[in-house]
């Protein structure tokens, strides 16, 4: 896998925007793959930024995103669909038809995973997947476990996650216990896959992720295994690889 090293957080977005870019300027009909999180952020800002200056057109793109907490309304401020609204969508045009998120109130979740996963094949797959990287390896909200899951799935959140997530709510009280979320299939059947990390409290789960055994505790450790992923940080939280 490649290794690309941003000097700070601003740099690092820039380059996995730039990574974006390309995707999407040589392929303007591609499928996104996308995350939410505090990584991906600036990278959103970068895109939207050359979006103005009309440097990048989001016209013919379709986005899937990662997951969804269970119990959220799309217009909960809380959640994923909001904050992909907020952070992105309606800040380039791409067509809110094609911005696909895992429906949280869905009545039955079973069935609703099935669909998510039905979406993305009958969508070619995904081309480029977007990651962030949570501080016990999970990707998506594929916690550490004791195998990988493929397809699309309901989980319980393990508490370091709840209380990572707690950052963005009132009270942890507040934080959902449950989401949908990708498999481990799903991402690795992407085409390319672009990590973002960054910050020093990534260090040490970085290594473990990428030098680490291929485990399903580090769920992010399949990542080894994937033809094309870019890992792209800041200095500090590449600085122990
Ligand atoms: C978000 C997601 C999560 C985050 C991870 C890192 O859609 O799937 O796996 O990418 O929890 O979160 P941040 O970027 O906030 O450290």
């Amino acid at each position: 896998f490649r290794i690309l090293r941003g000097k700070d957080y601003d740099d690092m977005s820039r380059i996995a925007a730039n990574v974006i870019s390309a995707q999407v300027t040589l392929m303007p009909e591609c499928v996104l793959g996308l995350a939410t999180g505090s990584s991906p952020i600036g990278t959103y800002s970068q895109l939207i930024r050359w979006h103005e200056d009309g440097l990048i057109d989001f016209s013919g793109v379709t986005s899937v995103n990662l997951d969804e907490y269970v119990g959220l309304d799309g217009s909960d401020d809380q959640s994923y669909r909001y904050f992909m609204n907020r952070h992105l969508f309606d800040h380039v045009n791409i067509n809110p038809k094609n911005t696909y998120v895992p429906n949280g109130k869905a009545f039955d979740t079973k069935k609703e995973c099935e669909r998510y996963d039905q979406m993305i094949h009958n969508l070619g797959g995904i081309d480029l997947q977007l990651l962030g990287l949570g501080n016990n390896g999970h990707i998506g909200f594929n916690e550490p476990a004791d195998s990988f899951a493929k397809g699309t799935h309901q989980v319980n959140l393990t508490e370091s996650t709840i209380k990572a997530n707690s950052r963005f709510f009132d009270k942890t009280e507040d934080v959902p216990t449950q989401a949908l979320t990708m498999g481990i299939g799903n991402i690795l059947q992407a085409g390319k896959i672009l990590i973002v990390v960054n910050g020093e409290g990534k260090a040490d789960i970085v290594k473990k992720a990428f030098f680490g055994p291929i485990t399903p505790q580090v769920p992010a450790s399949i990542l080894q295994l994937h033809k094309n992923v870019t890992l792209v940080g800041d200095e500090a939280a590449l600085s122990l690889i």
